[in-house]
């Protein structure tokens, strides 16, 4: 190809699952659909440089975070390079820079994974654009989420928004196992720029990755039965995010977490990510909602942090009340606003 040096940049957002991808198949094919909110600040910004080099059997690149070399990350970068090779073939002529950083302070417990891996596939893409100028927009957008996907699974939810599905689902239209696609229904007004406080508790390494997480449902005693509940649970969400019911939405919502949890709980070995302070914010949270009546719930990663979903509707109130009695439960006080968002942006 002629295309000797340059460098392209995006900036792709973190997302929060609605309905849990938890548990997957060999290739990064879930065992489940799910279905996210893109986030809106929570993000990567990854610039990718690339010039010819003479030999081309093996991969060469350099990885910066923040400005700082981070060879302890290329492990990751040469997995993700292997797995995607043979679908973006000019990967070994380059030697490659890849400088990123995040909007939210690493060791944070948030997952950098999906909001990192969808800035890489997206800069991949625009790099074999370059190479095929008249790609459409389409084609690039999905083959960037099946890429980023085989970066990390829930990554492939991050390329666009505002609500993403992956995974096939009969009542779903054009969702597949390979990428993300948007939620294909007009989604009720109660979600547009619906919020997520997260509540940082613990802002330690993470105590299992989602690899291992993952693995955790081969031969879970209950996995066939959960795999069978998120697809009733997408189903049930579907109807919602139409309707605009609240209160069916945060039953789905808080059972998805605590689900997801509780598979963790009852895994071999088993695991506890909640810590105390997730459980006084949960109990928190069910108080004010009983005594306010407000549609305030919560949801969690496979961690201990707590996100806070509600409508713009109610955010003074919900914002007071997480400043007034929550915020004591998180670590040195922290907290990220964020709300839904629509997905990546080339910069
Ligand atoms: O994308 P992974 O392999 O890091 O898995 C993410 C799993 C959860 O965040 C716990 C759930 C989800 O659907 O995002």
């Amino acid at each position: 190809s002629e295309l000797q040096d340059g460098s392209v940049s995006w900036q792709s957002p973190s997302n929060i699952a609605l309905v849990k991808y938890w548990g997957k198949k060999d290739g990064q094919i879930p065992a489940n659909t799910s279905v996210s909110f893109t986030l809106n600040n929570c993000k990567t910004i990854t610039e990718l440089s690339f010039s010819k080099k003479e030999n081309n059997n093996q991969f060469s690149f350099e990885i910066f975070l923040d400005y700082e070399a981070k060879p302890e990350f290329s492990p990751k970068i040469e997995t993700f390079f292997k797995r995607i090779e043979s679908y973006v073939p000019f990967l070994k002529d380059y030697h490659f820079i890849i400088k990123t950083e995040n909007t939210f302070p690493h060791s944070s417990g948030i997952a950098s994974s999906a909001s990192g891996m969808s800035a890489l596939a997206l800069c991949v893409m625009s790099i074999e654009k370059l190479h095929h100028p008249d790609m459409p927009e389409d084609y690039f957008n999905k083959k960037a989420s099946f890429l980023a996907r085989l970066g990390s699974g829930s990554a492939c939810r991050s390329i666009e928004g505002d609500l993403v599905v992956w995974g096939t689902h009969p009542e779903i239209e054009g969702s597949s196992d390979l990428f993300g696609v948007k939620f294909p229904y007009a989604v009720h007004q109660n979600f547009k720029n619906y919020n997520d406080t997260i509540l940082l508790v613990d802002k330690g390494e993470k105590q299992v990755s989602s690899t291992v997480g993952h693995n955790l449902m081969h031969n879970h005693p209950f996995a066939l039965k959960r795999f069978d509940q998120a697809q009733e649970n997408i189903t049930k969400i579907k109807s919602v995010l139409q309707s605009g019911d609240l209160e069916e939405f945060i039953k789905i919502v808080e059972s998805e977490a605590l689900t997801l949890h509780a598979m963790m709980m009852t895994s071999l070995p088993y695991f506890i990510l909640m810590k105390p302070n997730t459980l006084q914010i949960i109990n928190k949270i069910w108080e004010f909602r009983t005594k306010t009546k407000l549609p305030v719930c919560f949801t969690l990663d496979a961690g201990a942090n707590v996100h806070v979903l509600y409508p713009e509707a109610c955010t003074d109130q919900v914002l007071e009340f997480i400043k007034t009695e929550l915020v004591a439960y998180c670590q040195n006080g922290h907290y990220i606003c964020d709300k839904i968002g629509f997905g990546a942006k080339k910069l």
